[in-house]
């Protein structure tokens, strides 16, 4: 489905989907962004008719994904979006922290269009790219009537871009958004969608305008055997602002780990709960000595403590 009066900006950021490698049988040996979006685009057939735009707003890896590409990305996506012919946005995306991007926009933007991420598991050279199909289906869901929010859409599956999550390293059907399942299948071009579009309110762009190196620091830590509070001490002695822990099970926290968490807490450092299970969610109960991060995977709990510490900055500045 196309809508020739209402034009698709496609954002181009990097990743495997714009990587090549000197074989075409390579699929791991292969160098990420080194394609540009407008050619990423010429390769993907059938779009003749559809109004479209490129613009390159960053060219890396995701694993070097920082805050300066985040506010560009996040500043282009405001500026696409409040263009009355714009109909949606696609953003061309690395898979491995394409769901921290997809989180901080949904909850930075929550736009009432469709801002769809995509990516490839496989480089553009391969045999056989998933990158093309990937992008054709992207502009299919940012071409429907009545989408909105930021999605992710790869291998054929739409996910929420709140909860979509990288949970395989290698194949092409990589992507999953945890327990609640997708939002949609596109199928030989049809939507078939299982849930709503992302629905609420966005915090703002403004929230991300301090400067990048002034942003607080949020770090991971994890409890498994033998943990102990040494990691939490120096982080704090280093200056960390924001701790999420990888607990166990439903939310545990081996006791000198956990120890040292609450005395960090106590001292003013945000900190938060989520868990290394691949799926499901922390269930809160009587006698948790630290807040819990609910459904969020560690790594978007992670970028919801950076929100949450630049909305206190915010905050206190009176903005
Ligand atoms: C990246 O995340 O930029 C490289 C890996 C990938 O896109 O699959």
């Amino acid at each position: 489905m196309q809508n020739p009066e209402r034009s698709i900006v496609i954002l181009g950021t990097g990743g495997t989907i714009a990587g090549t490698a000197v074989e075409a049988g390579d699929t791991i040996g292969y160098r990420a962004a080194q394609l540009g979006v407008a050619s990423l685009v010429r390769d993907v057939p059938g779009l003749a008719g559809q109004a479209l735009e490129t613009e390159q707003v960053a060219q890396l890896d995701s694993k070097d994904m920082d805050y300066g590409v985040w506010q560009a990305l996040a500043r282009r996506c405001a500026h696409h979006l409040a263009r009355p012919e714009v109909g949606g946005l696609v953003i061309t995306h690395g898979t491995d922290t394409l769901e921290e991007t997809a989180y901080l926009l949904q909850r930075v933007l929550a736009p009432s269009k469709p801002v769809v991420l995509t990516a490839a598991m496989r480089p553009a050279s391969a045999l056989h790219p998933d990158g093309p199909q990937n992008l054709l289906d992207a502009l299919r869901v940012a071409n429907e009537p009545g989408a909105r929010g930021v999605l992710a859409v790869l291998g054929g599956t739409v996910h929420p871009g709140a909860e979509v999550r990288k949970s395989h390293t290698y194949r092409l059907d990589a992507f999953c958004s945890g327990d609640a399942g997708p939002l949609a299948y596109v199928e030989a071009g049809q939507l078939r969608r299982l849930r709503e579009w992302p629905q609420g309110e966005g915090l703002g762009l403004d929230l991300l305008e301090p400067e990048a190196a002034d942003w607080p620091w949020v770090e991971l830590v994890s409890s498994h055997a033998g943990a102990d509070g040494r990691v939490v001490s120096a982080l704090q002695a280093l200056g960390v602002q924001g701790l999420v822990v990888l607990a166990t099970g439903n939310g545990t926290v081996h006791e000198r780990l956990e120890a040292a968490l609450v005395r960090a807490r106590a001292a003013g450092v945000k900190v938060w709960r989520s868990t290394r299970c691949a799926q499901g969610r922390v269930l809160a109960k009587p006698g948790d000595l630290l807040p819990d991060a609910g459904a969020l995977t560690p790594f978007k709990a992670r970028v919801e403590v950076l929100l949450q510490l630049l909305l206190e900055a915010r905050r206190q500045h009176g903005a």
